[in-house]
């Protein structure tokens, strides 16, 4: 496995921290003119003070139509470099520097700027979860929630590379009947869950619905009632007749599904291990006290290079008005 060297993950000392830490950050807010956006997979203090949760998609929607001077992000490196080459003049801020993305990780650029240059008549589909370096490179960007839209755009006879995830490519392939080279990559926590115990919690459940995201491997995927993007899985589960769910994908989610349809029940798809490694080790990074003192401090910032930036903007804009 490739892993892109982030910054060693910051401490939080307990003296610099307020007593209410949700109105510290309230007031942080509309002092700095700040908006918070956080992805589903945050813990569940943090999806409470974000202005807005969303998917990949709609939090690079927020990030490209927001009037605030500050993005506060509480996602991963590549969601909060997204929305710097979206916004290179406002402040972006990380809770945690080194909250990266194994599936991002495994995209280095140099194998990658080898292996397009193996296929120089291959257009490149690049999922967001990808470094600025690969977006750079790339076409065209898709989000989990409108890959299949994406291609299905692409003349049919164009040759398409889709990176880096394989499992998401392979899930693309299926429903466009398009046949992709793919990179090899893949997210450590959709590769984590176990078919066996899947269908034995099915068992236990026979009234409960498998959802899954497109990030997990065939064998989840093959059965699941619903397959979509975090928040598709949300709606989904908000507006289906069912009453139970099995979720694949990183419980961090629960959270909304729960606020959303609080009379349903949603049980965590088990990873094979008896671990908690379906919960995204790199999300979990960003907690209440990093966010707080992330806008107290102004710091850590994302930054990026302008020419790498102007690359990666190119084929993310592509995407906005494709989808
Ligand atoms: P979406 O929220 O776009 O479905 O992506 C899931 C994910 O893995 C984010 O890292
Ligand atoms: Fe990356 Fe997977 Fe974590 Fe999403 S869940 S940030 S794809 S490692």
């Amino acid at each position: 496995m490739f892993t892109t060297v982030l910054p060693k993950s910051n401490s939080t000392k307990t003296s610099e921290l307020p007593f209410d830490l949700f109105a510290a950050i309230q007031d942080l807010k509309r002092e700095l003119n700040a908006v918070v956006l956080a992805h589903y997979y945050q813990e569940p203090d943090i999806q409470d003070i974000a202005d807005y949760i969303g998917d990949s998609l709609g939090l690079s929607r927020q990030a490209a139509d927001t009037n605030a001077d500050v993005i506060v992000f509480a996602g991963v490196h590549f969601m909060a470099e997204t929305a710097k080459i979206l916004n290179p003049d406002k402040l972006v801020l990380l809770p945690d520097l080194a909250a990266g993305c194994s599936l991002a990780d495994s995209c280095p650029p140099a194998e990658f700027a080898a292996f397009k240059a193996a296929h120089p008549d291959h257009l490149v589909v690049s999922y967001i979860n990808c470094t600025a370096e690969i977006k750079a490179m790339s076409d065209v960007i898709c989000t989990s929630s409108n890959a299949v839209t994406i291609v299905n755009q692409i003349p049919a006879d164009q040759p398409i590379i889709f990176a880096p995830d394989r499992n998401l490519g392979r899930y693309v392939m299926a429903q466009t009947g398009r046949d992709m080279l793919l990179w090899q990559g893949s997210c450590m926590v959709h590769e984590t869950f176990s078919e066996k115990k899947l269908v034995q919690l099915q068992i236990e459940h026979p009234d409960a619905e498998i959802i899954a995201h497109p990030e997990c491997e065939p064998s989840v995927l093959r059965h699941a009632n619903y397959i979509g993007s975090t928040t598709a899985l949300l709606n989904y589960c908000q507006h289906s007749s069912k009453s139970s769910f099995i979720v694949a994908t990183e419980p961090g989610i629960i959270h909304q599904m729960q606020k959303q349809a609080a009379n349903k029940r949603f049980i965590p798809a088990p990873p094979l291990h008896n671990c908690a490694c379906n919960e995204c080790p790199h999300m979990r990074l960003n907690t209440l006290e990093k966010l707080y003192l992330a806008m107290k401090n102004r710091t850590p910032e994302i930054t990026l290079p302008e020419e790498t930036r102007l690359a990666a903007l190119q084929p993310i804009q592509r995407m906005l008005e494709l989808s």
